[in-house]
């Protein structure tokens, strides 16, 4: 069983130590975040995320897993170090990589004092060619030590959903590991013996390509989902009958059609940007990706278009904001569609009143004059107007009737499809929705 030391503990740090630890390996988490860290050391994450809680005690239970901030003795104590820190948006949607440098120095720095060899593996997502050009090159000159010889590169990219990431860690569907040679993609690949999903050997650049290309496609799968839906509202058709339709083809499948108000996240907003980025910078720009992120931008007004037709100029009226939340059971609102809605809301003079069951103080910060109320029913009470932007449960739970009751007129859009457009509409709800005909 391998030594394994993993540098941050967000959601994709913490959820690849506790799933290496179950597999019997050997796991220290470097997290220099006091709070996060004292957090960790108690068995509580320090997020919220199924299912990694309980995998976390079980870790720290067996001993197969500690948490530390000392990156010298981690490093120099394992076999293998996975760079698992955040890759933030810079200028012009280009990725910032000071972290990862940041973490690249250290583990060099731990190198300098090691005799045995080691792999650097990074598992943030990173543009094509930083594993070798940033991350091994910032460990040689730290170490003073050279790649191939002394220490191995690899890039090892995630695929994890937040929501269900301990799922997709345990029964992934693809493994990736891209490495500079030989020896480091076997000591890579012995911390995945037990795992049966295929398998992908590759250099470093292409691993980390796959990674963008599988979050640009599946963006532009969405941004394709939207165009067809608003296609399909204007001549009077329900799209998502159409995504049954084409969905059934084994070559488009059903995943991934859902036409919204447009992706939020951490992830495809930013990765999408900045292999954009990346294609400019490298003489073949791609006008689909840019055309992608364009749609994602024009999206969330879409709902707002909707709530303008049933109930006229927004200036002073009072609209409801149902989910802030960028996707379902999380309170994560990163990028999330509810902000540029509710900007263009106020903007029109709108009172806007929001609700989200998890997302309420995530939103106060993102949008500090925002108005967030502590129930759907608050929010509705008295609305001209609702939108819905996330599709949590407990939304698609508020029985339509009570809907009715609540608001001074009932006027409902859809921008999830949450709610069935028949019995909104059999209760006396005036319902639209993204990529519903007025049918
Ligand atoms: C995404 C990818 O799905 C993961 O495979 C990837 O590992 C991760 O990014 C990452 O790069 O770390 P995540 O951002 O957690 O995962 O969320 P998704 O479930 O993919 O949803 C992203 C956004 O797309 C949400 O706002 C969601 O509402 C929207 N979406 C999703 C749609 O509008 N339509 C759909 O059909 C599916």
């Amino acid at each position: 069983m391998a030594r394994v030391s993993i540098i941050g503990a967000g959601y994709v740090g913490l959820c690849t130590g506790v799933v290496f630890a179950k597999h019997g390996h050997d796991v220290t988490i470097v997290e220099v975040m006091p709070e996060r860290l004292a957090s960790l050391r108690a068995g509580k994450v320090p997020f919220f995320e199924p299912g990694v809680q309980e995998a976390l005690r079980e870790a720290l239970d067996a001993g197969r897993l500690r948490a530390t901030d000392d990156h010298q003795k981690a490093v120099h104590d394992t076999d293998v170090t996975f760079l698992c820190v955040g890759t933030p948006q810079g200028a012009d949607g280009a990725i910032d990589l000071a972290f990862v440098r940041g973490a690249a120095r250290d583990v060099g720095k731990a190198l300098a004092s090691k005799k045995d060899y080691h792999v650097v593996v990074t598992k943030s997502t990173v543009v094509p060619g930083t594993a070798e050009g940033v991350v091994g090159a910032e460990v040689a000159v730290a170490s003073g030590k050279r790649p191939g010889k002394d220490f191995g590169v690899a890039s090892n990219p995630e695929f994890l959903r937040e929501g269900s990431a301990m799922k997709d860690a345990l029964a992934p569907d693809r493994i990736v590991v891209g490495a500079i040679d030989r020896r480091a993609a076997d000591v890579v690949w012995s911390l995945y013996a037990a795992f049966s999903c295929p398998k992908i050997t590759t250099d470093p650049k292409t691993a980390e390509m796959i990674k963008y290309a599988a979050n640009a496609f599946l963006a532009t799968k969405i941004a394709f989902a939207n165009e067809m839906a608003n296609v399909c509202e204007r001549l009077g058709i329900d799209y998502y009958e159409v995504a049954d339709g084409i969905g059934h083809d084994f070559r488009i499948n059903p995943h991934f059609l859902r036409a919204g108000v447009g992706f939020g996240g951490s992830c495809f907003p930013k990765d999408v940007a900045a292999i954009a980025h990346v294609a400019r910078s490298a003489g073949a720009p791609s006008g689909l990706l840019d055309a992608v992120l364009e749609n994602n931008e024009k999206q969330p007004l879409v709902a707002v278009r909707l709530l303008e037709e049933e109930v006229g100029a927004l200036e002073g009226k009072r609209i409801a904001l149902l989910g802030l939340a960028f996707k379902p059971d999380t309170d994560d609102v990163r990028e999330t569609r509810a902000l540029p809605i509710w900007q263009a809301l106020t903007d029109a003079g709108a009172d806007v009143v929001c609700y989200d069951p998890e997302a309420r103080d995530t939103f106060r910060r993102l949008a500090p004059e925002a108005t967030v109320v502590a129930s759907a029913q608050e929010a509705l009470t008295g609305a001209d107007g609702a939108i819905v932007q996330t599709e949590w449960a407990e939304l698609k739970a508020l029985p339509p009737a009570k809907i009715v009751a609540w608001m001074r007129s009932p006027v409902l859009v859809d921008g999830r499809r949450t709610f069935d457009p028949h019995a909104m509409r059999a209760a006396g709800v005036r319902y639209r929705a993204v990529g519903l005909g007025k049918r």
